[in-house]
């Protein structure tokens, strides 16, 4: 049996990482994807059939090369983002700009890249890793928010225009994980005690959790599920009235 291939954008650190560890063992060829080539080595060379792929998920030629240097692509994890915090009213346009560049249109790049491969080789699945910010914003996060929500509505529509190829397109909203981006942030004790008690689970997320889910939505298990955006934050999305109780 041929092995199926999924590549994953941004997998150097974080939750593309666990996220290929999670891939081999399930028995993928994953392509290693990330702006920064080292980081996609040091991964790729830890796993059996991982190939190392340097891009820009903003560049469209990249995202084509790596799409033909993995021989194809059956699965699509647009997991590449980044973050700039600031007040929305000082929030620098270039800022504002680069981030919609990466987390939005360079989610759409890839996914158009992988998919016109996918349409005429019997559909495949693209899973866009969001965030819960999407659903909530939070301060100093207004560029990072809008481009995770926009890349829901992105979900939706790609859902609805390449159904019909058998492409099965979905989204995950991670919450807080403890882990890539956010390491720095649960550094911090405090942080870490309040957030753990505000997630109805009691505990914060980790980047294996987010991979799960990855694992499942580019499975046959999910085979008709199609343009949702699910939640992997431990129920935090519904906490609003948690610490306000109903005396
Ligand atoms: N960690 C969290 O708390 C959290 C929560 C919700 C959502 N997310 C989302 O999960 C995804 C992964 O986050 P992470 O925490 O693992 O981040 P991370 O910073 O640990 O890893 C992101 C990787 O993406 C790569 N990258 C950045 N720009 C790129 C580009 N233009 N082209 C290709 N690669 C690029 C980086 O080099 C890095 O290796 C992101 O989309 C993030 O927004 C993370």
């Amino acid at each position: 049996m041929t092995r199926r291939k999924m590549l994953i954008t941004g997998a150097g650190a974080g939750i593309g990482a666990a996220l290929a560890a999670r891939a081999a063992d399930a028995g993928y060829t994953i392509g290693v994807m990330d702006a920064d080539e080292l980081r996609a080595r040091d991964v790729a060379e830890k796993l059996d059939n991982a190939v190392a792929l340097a891009g820009d998920v903003r560049d469209a030629a990249d995202m084509a090369a790596a799409v033909r240097r993995l021989g194809g692509v059956d699965v699509l994890v647009n997991n590449a983002g980044i973050l700039r915090t600031s007040p929305l009213i000082d929030h620098s346009p270039d800022d504002f700009r680069l981030v919609m560049d990466v987390n939005l249109t360079g989610a759409f790049i890839a996914a158009q890249a992988a998919a016109r491969h996918m349409q005429d080789h019997g559909g495949g699945a693209i899973i866009n890793i969001s965030s819960i910010n999407a659903l909530h914003p939070s301060p100093n996060c207004g560029a990072y928010v809008a481009a995770k929500a926009g890349l829901i509505g992105l979900t939706q529509q790609m859902s609805i225009e390449w159904g019909r190829f058998g492409i099965r397109v979905n989204a995950i909203a991670p919450g807080f994980i403890d882990g890539g981006m956010s390491s720095p942030y649960y550094a911090n004790a405090k942080v870490r005690e309040r957030r753990s008690a505000a997630v109805p689970l009691g505990r914060l997320g980790t980047v294996d959790d987010v991979a799960d889910a990855a694992i499942f939505l580019a499975s046959e298990q999910s085979a008709y599920i199609n343009g949702v955006t699910l939640a992997v934050d431990g129920g935090v999305i519904n906490s609003v009235l948690l610490q306000l109780p109903r005396e």
